[in-house]
């Protein structure tokens, strides 16, 4: 029985459709396409491939594994299960990663989701027809004006406070709602069931906006931008394709993208999957939801957003994936026949893929409040209520140029996650170990696990983690000061801020995972000696 209670996954379909809605989000549809179209197309896809086969997959693998062994035990938080495999003091404290990282990444996330919702709305009640209609009479060529203020009164992007008073706070409260709602019904009546039906609609309208895209006439051109190599105008081909490939700041965010896009060095899939029972199948599950994303990824995201932004308003119109969710793309909704529609079904599924993603960064801490201090469902949900309103206030009253956002989620969306990557692949790569971390991965399975997994978590990824890591630290080192992120802690007070408050969200759970350790601890003494044959 779990220390936090007897909750399980209802169906095997049902864990699967959870784990590929925390994964499926935003970054599939906004940031992957952003990335692609920002590194010269097709460049971008290589190492973004590889660092699908050689961190992205065996890391899912490895974190379902080490999930499912941890819940077997009695455990569902990151500490609790870094507890059970690493008997060493120090080893539930690296759990303050496991949480940081999803709560860190819902304090911003949410406000995006609201947006999407918003956005929904404007097309549902006719704003948006009101505002083509506003950007068509300024001449032949649609102004870009118009979409600018509606994104700037919206978000509060023009002016710090702006937003506090802005439209989307009733999108928030709203988000806000849902989240806590489902959260609190639990993981199989809440999540699972949820997720159950919110991810066939999503796949759904994608697919429907897919079909509206790919028969615009001219879209092979917009296809072609997305995924044919190229290179810069005055140099040959073979040259600026090398060139393109050269640029490790390109390696680190196809890393970070893949480890975003699957939720893998997040917290959640170790989380998700110790609820499974102990011989329930991981191998085949994995690989599937892993699948099921990157066919989200590269099949619908990449081929929605950037090739139709292409083909309307050409090279110079793909910006940031921001700018290209919010401002392109309802120019070129304007721009095409049954827009409008296509507008609201793109947004609906925004908001989907963005609220199956936020409400597996709530179940962590969830977790860790439950089973760590002995709180009810009730207490923890309003007490991680609290902490993360107070977080997404902050981000949402710093909102001139999304500063606070964007420290938010280079620091923990990126830098953070990185880190607990690399703990997870220590932890199953040298404590647990191949073969031992290999048998556990078969324990179930409904596929073999090539062997090699178990050389590439202990070998490949940890020395590939640390060569990017290296990389990027040299080279933001080396970066001007204005653009290296170190120096900006210190110039920025908005920046300055923001790390305080991740540092002070990283601090308080530290305290709850002391606590928690101190109570394990004296429940291990009145429990007697345990049964240590399988525990490292
Ligand atoms: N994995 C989620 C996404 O891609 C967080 O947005």
């Amino acid at each position: 029985m779990s220390q936090s209670g007897k909750e399980s996954w209802g169906t095997r379909l049902g864990v699967i459709m959870a784990v590929m809605g925390s994964a499926v989000g935003l970054g599939n549809f906004l940031r992957f396409p952003g990335l692609a179209a920002q590194y010269e197309g097709a460049a971008f896809m290589i190492p973004y491939f590889i660092a699908l086969l050689v961190l992205g997959l065996p890391l899912a693998w490895g974190e379902w594994a080490m999930g499912r062994f941890g819940g077997a035990r009695g455990y569902n938080s990151a500490a609790g299960i870094f507890r059970t495999l690493w008997k060493r003091p120090f080893a539930p404290y690296f759990g303050v990663l496991g949480c940081l990282v999803p709560v860190g990444i819902y304090m911003y996330y949410i406000l995006i989701e609201s947006w999407c919702l918003g956005y929904a709305w404007h097309y549902l009640s006719g704003t948006m027809a009101t505002v083509g209609h506003q950007a068509a009479l300024a001449g032949g060529k649609l102004d870009k004006a118009p979409y600018e203020q509606l994104f700037a009164s919206f978000t509060g992007a023009s002016a710090d406070g702006a937003a506090i008073t802005g439209h989307c706070l009733i999108f928030l409260i709203i988000c806000v709602a849902l989240n806590f709602i489902l959260i609190f019904r639990g993981l199989s009546k809440g999540i699972e069931k949820f997720c159950l039906y919110a991810m066939p609609a999503l796949v759904l309208c994608a697919i429907l906006v897919l079909i509206r895209v790919l028969t615009l006439p001219g879209i092979t051109e917009g296809l072609g931008f997305m995924w044919n190599p190229r290179s810069a105008p005055d140099k040959p081909f073979a040259e600026g394709f090398l060139h393109a490939l050269m640029n490790p700041k390109m390696w680190m965010d196809a890393t970070g993208q893949i480890f975003f896009s699957l939720s893998v060095g997040f917290g959640v899939i170790i989380t998700y999957a110790s609820y499974l029972k102990k011989d329930d199948d991981v191998a085949l599950s994995s690989l599937t939801s892993v699948a099921g994303n990157e066919f989200c990824e590269v099949a619908l995201g990449g081929m929605i957003t950037i090739p139709a932004a292409f083909l309307f308003f050409g090279a110079a119109a793909v910006g940031s994936s921001f700018s290209l969710g919010f401002l392109t793309l309802p120019m070129v909704f304007e721009s095409m026949p049954l827009g409008q529609i296509a507008g609201f079904l793109f947004f609906i599924l925004l908001f989907l893929a963005a609220i199956t993603s936020s409400l597996s960064m709530l179940q962590p801490a969830i977790a860790l409040l439950e089973e760590g201090l002995g709180l009810t469902r009730k207490t923890s949900v309003a007490l991680l209520s609290l902490i993360t309103l107070l977080g997404t206030a902050f981000i949402m009253y710093f909102s001139k140029n999304t500063l606070a956002l964007g420290t938010f989620d280079f620091w923990v969306g990126t830098f953070c996650i990185f880190l607990l990557a690399l703990f997870q692949v220590v932890l199953f790569g040298w404590v647990l170990g191949p073969e031992r971390g290999m048998a556990e991965l078969d324990r179930g399975a409904e596929i073999r696990v090539p062997r090699c997994v178990g050389f590439i978590l202990k070998w490949v990824a940890p020395i590939y983690l640390l060569v990017i890591f290296t990389a990027f630290v040299v080279e933001q080192a080396l970066a001007k000061r204005a653009d290296n992120v170190f120096a900006q802690i210190i110039d920025k007070p908005v920046v300055t801020m923001s790390i305080g408050l991740i540092g002070l969200l990283a601090l308080i759970f530290l305290i709850i995972i002391h606590y928690s350790v101190k109570r394990w601890n004296t429940l291990d003494q009145q429990r007697g000696p345990r049964s240590r044959e399988d525990i490292p």
